[in-house]
């Protein structure tokens, strides 16, 4: 079902003593967001049961920031599925551009990924957008196009209600330039009308759009009041309590 959410990408930020800190003062002033939005936060590996444990009692969803295929064996450094789950984690993000820049995370890998976290019973954020290259060759749309293609399109109209996606273009993930609310919106719809094209306009209209890079307390309205923008995913802006709830209630 589509819904209005704010999700924290931690990324490879806060330890321990740091997550605790953060999360204490998020939960200090839950009761200042509107209960219609969804918080989702995705700590590192390490502090997801923490996490978890602190949140138990709260609406916070935690999410966990990648995931392996496999279901077990020989892969030294790897989380499974499996392993999130027994820890309470049923969210994952994958398709993270940072996994697919400095971790070579192909479509096909990400094909993987994404049907062991469905069969899994998992709710996905997958992640789309494009290079600031290819938003200067007028190429967007195809590379995100492609991407929705190459790692979702061969799944079935019933999994979609276990997707989320979120639209970064990479040339505003963490420079501090956001994409305007139109451009946000120009992709958001695109993406829609190829789901509707690939499915079916109920399927389309009921998945929930997030708009990822930059977003701050300052341009969340303007991007949260257009038509398809769903919410957000949120990196740097969701290491400070105030900001990302300020950013919660900007719909
Ligand atoms: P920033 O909000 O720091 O630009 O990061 C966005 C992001 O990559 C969320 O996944």
């Amino acid at each position: 079902m589509r819904q209005k959410i704010v999700a924290g990408n931690w990324k490879m930020n806060c330890d321990l003593e740091e997550t605790k800190t953060l999360l204490k003062a998020l939960k200090s002033k839950l009761d200042s967001v509107d209960p219609a939005v969804n918080l989702i936060v995705a700590p590192s590996f390490t502090n997801l049961l923490p996490a978890v444990e602190m949140l138990k009692d709260t609406s916070i969803e935690v999410a966990a920031q990648n995931m392996h295929p496999k279901p077990n064996g020989p892969y030294t450094g790897e989380v499974s599925a499996k392993m999130l789950s027994s820890i309470g984690v049923k969210t994952v993000i994958l398709g993270h551009s940072e996994r697919r820049k400095y971790f070579g995370e192909t479509k096909a890998l990400l094909n993987d990924k994404v049907n062991t976290a469905l069969t899994q019973n998992f709710k996905v954020i997958f992640c789309v957008g494009e290079s600031l290259a290819a938003r200067q060759d007028k190429q967007h749309f195809q590379v995100v196009q492609s991407q929705l293609k190459g790692s979702l399109f061969y799944l079935s109209k019933k999994n979609w209600e276990h997707l989320i996606l979120a639209y970064e273009p990479v040339w505003a993930i963490g420079t501090g330039e956001t994409a305007t609310a139109q451009q946000a919106q120009e992709m958001h719809a695109f993406i829609r009308e190829e789901i509707a094209q690939n499915y079916d306009q109920q399927t389309a209209d009921q998945v929930t759009i997030l708009y990822g890079g930059s977003v701050k307390p300052g341009n969340a309205q303007e991007l949260f009041s257009q038509k398809d923008v769903d919410g957000g995913l949120i990196g740097g802006a969701a290491l400070n309590a105030d900001d990302f709830l300020n950013i919660a209630n900007c719909f």
